[in-house]
């Protein structure tokens, strides 16, 4: 009984300190932009954590489910939208990558957490780090349990992109994702296990670590992000249609055609290997390009510490192809979208890829 009390006293006494430190610092102003997800999910009971209803908990019930935030941040909520992020459109992008540009430059904002279905996140996150110009830290956040759920993570993820948010050293890295303790660059992370909290991966390693209200740091990004950018969200209002095309064995051109037949102005192709095209499709591709639709050339394998190389087993160059790099699929679409709102060259097209 006497190691509880002083194990309670000790815990009292920790978080008094942060909150005197806080207000002897003088502490951040950190808006939280809620978009709904698993973070703002209802299950039936404690134990069902991946059965629930996404999107159902409001932006301030959220936030009054974390007492401690008061000790790192004055934190004030915004409801953009309530919807599992699978739903995610390329207007629900516009909207909220503008709200967090127009925040961002309040001088009463030091700095903008946005919490997201996870199934999306990674595609909104680095949208907003190539569009929002600022160096103040954005940082996007989910659960992969409902906060009804036993040893839910949404709290602790949402607590620790505030103080992500509201950390001087957090500036200038583009936008971020917290969860599980790491800090990711929107770049890179991405959702590689769908039931584990442990799910989101970068392929060239994390930034670092959140832990107990401080950063770790280990790296810097190395690509162009936010004030580095060539877009601009502020003068952005549509997205031109890039689509997904899945390679498998026994590939046809079926849905490449489709795409093409429907408007898109460029089509990731998602290569087994090295982005690799069957031969079976490509002169369909050919036609395809020529019709004056970009072919982007993806892989299967992302993720794990590859990239589709240019002109190795695909003759690029010949077929004026442009190779997404290190990106995986959904994330050669966000750049695509935004690299077609200033060019339609192959040549820029694929600098982009090189530099972004
Ligand atoms: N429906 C999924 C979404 O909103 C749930 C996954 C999650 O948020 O963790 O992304």
């Amino acid at each position: 009984m006497r190691f509880c009390t002083l194990k309670l006293v000790a815990v009292l006494a920790s978080s008094l300190l942060i909150s005197v430190a806080a207000l002897a610092q003088g502490k951040p102003n950190v808006v939280i932009l809620a978009t709904g997800g698993t973070i703002a999910g209802a299950g039936a009971d404690a134990a069902s954590s991946a059965t629930y209803q996404a999107a159902k908990v409001p932006v301030d019930k959220l936030i009054a489910g974390i007492p401690d935030l008061k000790n790192v941040a004055e934190v004030r909520g915004e409801q953009v939208f309530q919807i599992a992020s699978e739903s995610f459109t390329n207007e629900h992008l516009l909207r909220l990558a503008k709200r967090v540009s127009a925040l961002s430059k309040q001088a009463d904002v030091d700095g903008i957490v946005v919490t997201h279905g996870t199934d999306t996140l990674e595609e909104t996150a680095y949208f907003l780090s190539l569009t929002v110009h600022t160096d103040k830290p954005i940082v996007v956040v989910g659960s992969m349990r409902p906060g009804t759920a036993m040893s839910a993570d949404g709290l602790l993820n949402l607590y620790n992109g505030v103080v992500v948010a509201g950390a001087k050293d957090a500036r200038g890295k583009g936008a971020m994702v917290v969860m599980n303790d790491q800090i990711d660059t929107a770049r890179d992370v991405v959702k590689a296990i769908n039931i584990k909290t442990e799910a989101f991966k970068s392929a060239w390693g994390p930034l670092g670590l959140v832990v107990e209200g401080k950063n770790y740091w280990f790296r810097a990004p190395v690509k162009r992000h936010t004030n580095g950018s060539e877009f601009d969200i502020d003068t952005i209002n549509s997205l031109p249609s890039v689509e997904i095309a899945y390679g498998s064995g026994n590939a046809n051109d079926t849905a490449y055609k489709a795409f093409a037949a429907a408007g898109a102005k460029a089509i990731i192709h998602v290569g087994t290997g090295n982005g690799s095209v069957a031969g079976q499709v490509v002169a369909s591709l050919q036609e395809i390009r020529k019709s004056g639709v970009h072919i982007i050339r993806s892989s299967r394998v992302m993720n794990q510490g590859g990239f589709v190389l240019r002109n190795a087993e695909q003759p690029d160059d010949k077929y004026d192809w442009v190779v997404a790099h290190d990106l995986n699929p959904q994330k050669a679409r966000i750049l695509a979208m935004l690299a077609l709102t200033k060019t339609n060259d192959t040549k820029e097209l694929q600098r982009i890829f090189w530099e972004y």
